[in-house]
């Protein structure tokens, strides 16, 4: 696995993929992996000859108040997992290569995908998202590039962007991965301690009792929030920051669930982590 640091040199290599023919799978993530990073990287590597991972923790994404310096890394172990899981190329930069003095330019989706849900209490973060990804998109000119549906937000955002921004890249959504008990697995989960891992189960139950009442026949968002805010509060030390119903592409409320809904839940535990979940009710 080689790794390259310098975008002009990505840029060079993936020049070099695309004269000889081969297709380029792109993998971004902020690294720290886990088995979801994994499963995105085996998948792109099924649809695709060379497999290209970013790894950046992309500080333009993070809010004033939030974990940029504790976000977790560990450079050595991840170069291991990627090598293992079959990728051609690590591209690890420095923020300094990624946004030089005067870089001044921001890709901004609108407000309709970007305003609600984790927009609403992270208002710069799907531009610094979006940018990093447009970024990315021009660095490595992937054909593909695969992305997990934890952040169901994020595919949606960069779908839309994607498609207004002419970038022609295929956009591969990749299923959740959980653990055995069904916490999502995430990076962060890493800074949970054992009383707050077994809070943190509120989301990945929360989902599964909100499938069980729909499929008996409750299909009232409204109602349904009210069962599952009463039962997420049940366990101790969360506050939920949302329970939306939302449309799969146009993440608008819903007020009577189908099939094209999906169920999206974040959740702080004990006023520090904050998790994500999402999935299909019906
Ligand atoms: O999902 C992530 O890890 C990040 O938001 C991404 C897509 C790598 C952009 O920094």
């Amino acid at each position: 696995m080689q790794i390259i640091r310098h975008p002009d040199e990505m840029t060079a290599w993936a020049k070099e993929q695309a004269k000889a023919g081969r297709r380029i799978g792109l993998v971004p993530t902020m690294g720290f992996f886990h088995e979801g990073h994994i499963s995105l990287m085996r998948r792109a590597g099924q649809l695709a000859d060379q497999v290209t991972v970013s790894l950046f923790v992309n500080p333009i994404q993070f809010g004033p108040q939030e974990d940029l310096a504790a976000y977790p890394r560990n450079f050595e172990r991840d170069c291991a997992m990627a090598d293992t899981a079959g990728v051609t190329a690590l591209f690890a930069p420095d923020a300094a290569e990624m946004y030089p003095a005067g870089c001044s330019t921001t890709v901004a989706v609108g407000a309709e995908l970007t305003g609600q849900l984790c927009g609403a209490s992270r208002p710069s973060h799907f531009a610094g998202v979006a940018t990093v990804v447009c970024k990315l998109f021009s660095i490595v000119r992937p054909d593909l590039a695969v992305f997990g549906e934890k952040d169901f937000q994020q595919l949606a955002v960069i779908r839309r962007m994607t498609a207004d921004l002419n970038l022609g890249v295929e956009i591969v959504a990749h299923p959740i991965v959980r653990e055995v008990d069904g916490l999502a697995m995430s990076s962060r989960n890493t800074y949970l301690a054992p009383q707050q891992r077994e809070a943190a189960l509120s989301l990945s139950r929360a989902l599964a009792l909100a499938r069980k009442r729909a499929t008996e026949g409750e299909h009232s968002a409204e109602r349904l929030t009210t069962v599952l805010q009463d039962f997420i509060h049940s366990f101790p030390e969360t506050a939920v920051d949302y329970i939306s119903f939302v449309h799969q592409d146009s993440l608008q409320h819903v007020a009577e669930i189908d099939a094209q809904t999906v169920l999206a839940l974040a959740v702080k535990i004990d006023g520090k982590v904050r998790l994500i979940d999402n999935g299909k009710v019906l």
